[in-house]
């Protein structure tokens, strides 16, 4: 495969990068940087090459598409750093993913995959989530990467877009987790809102990824996740019992802020039906391998596109 990865800098496209290079592929990224780590890929390498510049930059794009002709794109780019700055989610994440969507269709990839915030939901109806239920997301983020979601599934591409869970993984800089694991080894105090998610660990997600790649496989809207949600109390104490820090009595427990949502669990059924695929990682096992993950490799920087302080997750 020629894989044009869009913010493969960032958490998840830095992963399917160092998962699918060994393989073989030849891999082009996108990445102008906005939370992504330009260390985190390595240098040097002949089979992956790096453009620093935005989804935005039009001209850009088409001349990126025109000299790496990828057969398959992985759109990850997405902004979302600064909740007020509707302007650059805009620019990012709806011009971004149709400059990308229009250079895939001239292009003629074989394959497309977006992926997309379970936030497009909105305050779900009913959990789990199907994912047949509407979309009613309440801030930039979401609002954006749904408008962005459409345009890929208006385009006619054989394209996959996933609503994820929190993804679990080496690199993970945003929400709960890292939160709780750098204040709680601080001995800084530590709150929970009373928002429950799903968490799906990162080699389940890789798994599902290699399936979604294969040409004539099955295309559309899809969640992806485990279908179980914790809340961020359960989040606290896993990360607590896996640093052998003491869980704080009581636990403050917060509110979500006016652009949360309170319950986020995805129904990943039609997932299963289509792709066969089911999350095998248990929630213990990925906080576990994260915290271990983070006494290794240390954390960087934590975003979140919420406007009070991160301490719920992102998802
Ligand atoms: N990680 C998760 O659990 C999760 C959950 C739901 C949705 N997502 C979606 O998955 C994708 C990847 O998320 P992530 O967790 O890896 O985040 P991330 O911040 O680690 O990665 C995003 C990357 O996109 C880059 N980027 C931002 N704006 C850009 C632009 N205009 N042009 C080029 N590059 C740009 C950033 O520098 C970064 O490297 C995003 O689309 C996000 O909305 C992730």
């Amino acid at each position: 495969m020629r894989i044009l990865v869009t913010g493969g800098a960032g958490c998840l496209g830095s992963n399917l990068i160092e998962h699918w290079l060994p393989q073989g592929h030849d891999i082009l990224v996108i990445d102008n940087f906005a939370t992504g780590n330009r260390e985190t890929l390595p240098s040097g390498l002949p089979k992956l090459a790096m453009v620093e510049g935005s989804v935005a930059d039009r001209a850009l794009v088409e001349r990126v598409f025109a000299d790496f002709a990828p057969t398959h794109v992985v759109h990850s780019a997405a902004a979302y750093k600064d909740p007020d700055d509707w302007r650059e989610d805009v620019a990012s994440n709806v011009l971004g993913s149709v400059n990308v969507v229009a250079a895939a269709r001239t292009a003629k990839v074989e394959r497309f995959v977006n992926f997309q915030t379970a936030l497009c939901y909105g305050a779900p109806e009913q959990v789990p989530i199907p994912v047949d239920h509407p979309c009613r997301p309440v801030a930039s983020y979401g609002i954006s990467k749904t408008a962005g979601e459409a345009y890929v599934a208006a385009s006619g591409l054989p394209f996959v877009s996933l609503r994820l869970a929190s993804i679990i993984g080496p690199r993970l800089t945003i929400g709960a987790i890292p939160t709780f694991y750098q204040r709680l080894k601080a001995g800084k105090s530590v709150f929970c809102t009373t928002a429950v998610r799903d968490f799906l660990a990162m080699s389940d997600f890789l798994a599902f990824m290699d399936l979604a790649m294969k040409t004539g496989a099955p295309t559309g809207i899809f969640n992806l996740g485990p279908g179980k949600g914790h809340s961020i109390k359960d989040v606290l104490v896993a990360v607590a019992g896996a640093i052998d820090a003491a869980v704080p009595d009581p636990i403050d427990i917060r509110p979500v802020g006016a652009d949360d949502v309170e319950t986020v669990v995805l129904d990943p059924a039609e997932t299963t039906r289509a792709f066969g695929w089911k999350a095998q990682v248990s929630f213990e096992k990925a906080i576990a391998d994260m915290v271990r993950w983070y006494d290794a490799h240390g954390i960087s920087a934590i975003h979140t596109h919420l406007k009070a302080p991160a301490g719920s997750a992102r998802s």
